[in-house]
């Protein structure tokens, strides 16, 4: 495993697009794993800006998010979807049809999981998977738990994720139970891991989850088992490794 330790969060989100930015260069077909949260924010901002400048093409690049809430449209503006479009998807050249990212509203989650599944399975495996990493140290919506899933599923969100995203959203009574999640297995089968953390409030679980032991109570602990994984994180996120 290779770690950078940035001075701040800016620096931290410079490093997290420059290694992104560089796959896209590398392999301008490149199927990136995306991912959600105010962890990536200011990396998204940075390619746009780069793209705007001319330095970056998007025109091939494929991508598939890790995640999804059940039950919020894509248009609503706590959906991963919306999220993506405003953030990265609309502001460059990807083409919309490439980018990928659960159906909120499917009506049938778990067949919703299953198509999404079919689609990792033609388009990967990917290249390069972002991850950020929940104060539980959950990755994608895997929350701790007594076995690793494998591929997309539903899960049913815990009490720490719920109070945690709340600050999304009007209250938490607003956050939504359940979502759709990529599974470890998947996680673990891209090429590069990237890992990006940032905040005093996530040095424990970094420590935790790259010193302790591999276990589905600390999901990202197993990214400890993976060959090629880069993680970027401020001083503060990587005072206690
Ligand atoms: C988002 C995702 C989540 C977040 C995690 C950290 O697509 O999959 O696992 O990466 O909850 O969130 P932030 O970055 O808001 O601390």
């Amino acid at each position: 495993m290779r770690i950078y330790v940035t001075e701040d969060y800016n620096a931290m989100s410079r490093r997290v697009a420059n290694i992104l930015s560089a796959q896209v260069i590398l392999k301008p077909d490149c199927v990136l794993g995306l991912a959600t949260g105010s962890t990536p924010v200011g990396a998204y901002k940075q390619l746009v800006e780069w793209y705007k400048k001319g330095d970056l093409d998007f025109s091939q690049v494929r991508s598939i998010n890790l995640d999804e809430y059940v039950g919020l449209a894509p248009t609503h503006d706590q959906s991963y979807r919306y999220f993506m479009q405003s953030n990265l998807f609309d502001h460059v050249n990807i083409v919309p049809a490439n980018t990928n990212v659960p159906n909120g509203l499917a009506e049938d989650a778990a067949e919703e999981c299953r198509r999404y599944n079919e689609v990792i399975h033609t388009l990967g495996p990917i290249d390069l998977q972002l991850l950020g990493m929940g104060h539980n140290g959950h990755i994608g919506f895997n929350e701790p738990s007594d076995v690793f899933e494998l591929e997309t599923h539903v899960v049913n969100l815990t009490e720490t994720t719920i109070q945690a995203n709340a600050r999304f959203f009007a209250s938490a009574d607003e956050v939504p139970r359940q979502a759709m999640t990529m599974g470890i297995q998947t996680i673990m089968q891209a090429k590069k891991v990237l890992v990006a953390v940032s905040g005093k409030d996530k040095a424990e679980i970094v420590k935790k989850a790259f010193t302790g032991p591999v276990t589905p109570n600390v999901p990202a602990s197993i990214l400890q088992m993976h060959p090629d994984v880069i993680l970027v994180g401020d001083k503060a996120a990587l005072s206690l490794l």
